[in-house]
C-alpha cells in the first residue's frame, strides 16, 4: 500500500485562529523575527522572548482542531498503507484532534528545552529563563523550540521517510523556510506524486504534480475523501 508522507505549516491552524508568519497581519509583521526567533536574541533578552512564547502557549491552548486536523486523523486511522506526519507548527492541535504520531521538527510549545544540559520537560503554562532544570538544576530554561539558524529536529528520519514516500503533500506552508521547503525536490526526485494544498499559490508550487486551492478546512477534508475512496 502506498506510503504518504504529509507536512503541514501555518496555513492549517490558521482557521482554529492561530496566526500565520507571513500572510498580511502575520507574526512576523509584528514581532522581529532576530529578537523573538533566534539564539542571539535569548541571549539578549530572554524575558522577551519567554514572553512571546508564553502568549503563543496561551493561543494555542485556547484553540481547538478544526475540520483539517480531523481529516488527518481519519487517513491516519483508515488508509491501509503508512501515513507520516510531519509538522513545522508548533501547537499541539494535531495532537488535540487525535493524531497518534507526529514529527514536530521546529519542536513544542508544550515543551521545555534547558540550554545547558539538553533536557527537555512538559512546559508549564508560563515558562521563565530562571525556572530550574529538572535535571541539573541550571536556571536556562528555554521553550524547545527550533529557532532560525538552529538545526530541525528528525531530519535524518523525516529524509528516509520522503526517500520512500508514494505521496508527499504539503499542507498550509508558504515554504520559504529550509530545510522543509526542500521535501518535495527530494520527494519529486524520489519519484512520488506530490501535492499542494494551500490557500493560494506559494514559493513552490510550480513543484508540484498537482495543487489543490482553498482554505484546508475544506481542501484537506476533501483531498482525505477522495484518498480513502480510491484506497
Ligand atoms: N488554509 C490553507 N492555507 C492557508 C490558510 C488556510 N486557511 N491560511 C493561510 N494559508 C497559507 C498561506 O497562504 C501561506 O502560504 O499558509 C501558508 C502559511 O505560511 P507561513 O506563514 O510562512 O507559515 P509556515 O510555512 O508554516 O512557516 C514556516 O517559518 O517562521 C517560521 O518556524 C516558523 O514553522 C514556521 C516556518
Amino acid at each position: 500500500m502506498r506510503k504518504i508522507v504529509i507536512l503541514t505549516g501555518a496555513g492549517i491552524s490558521a482557521e482554529s485562529g492561530l496566526g500565520t508568519f507571513r500572510d498580511a497581519g502575520g507574526v512576523w509583521s509584528q514581532y522581529d523575527l532576530a529578537e523573538v526567533a533566534t539564539p542571539e536574541g535569548f541571549a539578549r533578552n530572554p524575558a522577551l522572548v519567554h514572553d512571546f512564547y508564553n502568549a503563543r502557549r496561551a493561543n494555542a491552548l485556547a484553540a481547538h482542531p478544526n475540520a483539517a486536523h480531523e481529516a488527518l486523523v481519519r487517513l491516519e486511522r483508515d488508509w491501509p498503507g503508512q501515513v507520516v506526519l510531519v509538522t513545522q507548527n508548533i501547537d499541539d492541535l494535531h495532537e488535540r484532534a487525535g493524531h497518534r504520531h507526529v514529527i514536530h521538527m521546529h519542536g513544542e510549545l508544550a515543551r521545555a528545552l534547558c540550554a545547558a544540559c539538553g533536557a527537555h520537560w512538559p512546559a508549564p503554562e508560563k515558562m521563565s529563563a530562571s525556572d530550574p532544570c529538572p535535571e541539573c538544576g541550571t536556571r536556562a530554561t528555554r521553550p524547545d523550540i527550533v529557532w532560525f539558524g538552529e538545526m530541525p529536529y528528525d531530519m535524518d528520519l523525516i529524509q528516509r521517510h520522503i526517500d520512500s514516500a508514494d505521496l508527499f503533500a504539503a499542507i498550509g506552508t508558504s515554504g520559504q523556510v529550509f530545510p522543509a521547503a526542500g521535501f518535495v525536490m527530494q520527494a519529486n526526485a524520489a519519484g512520488a506524486e506530490t501535492v499542494e494544498l494551500n490557500l493560494e499559490p506559494s514559493e513552490l508550487s510550480g513543484m508540484f504534480d498537482i495543487r489543490r486551492e482553498g482554505p484546508a478546512t475544506r481542501v484537506v477534508p476533501a483531498w482525505v475523501n477522495d484518498l480513502l475512496a480510491s484506497a
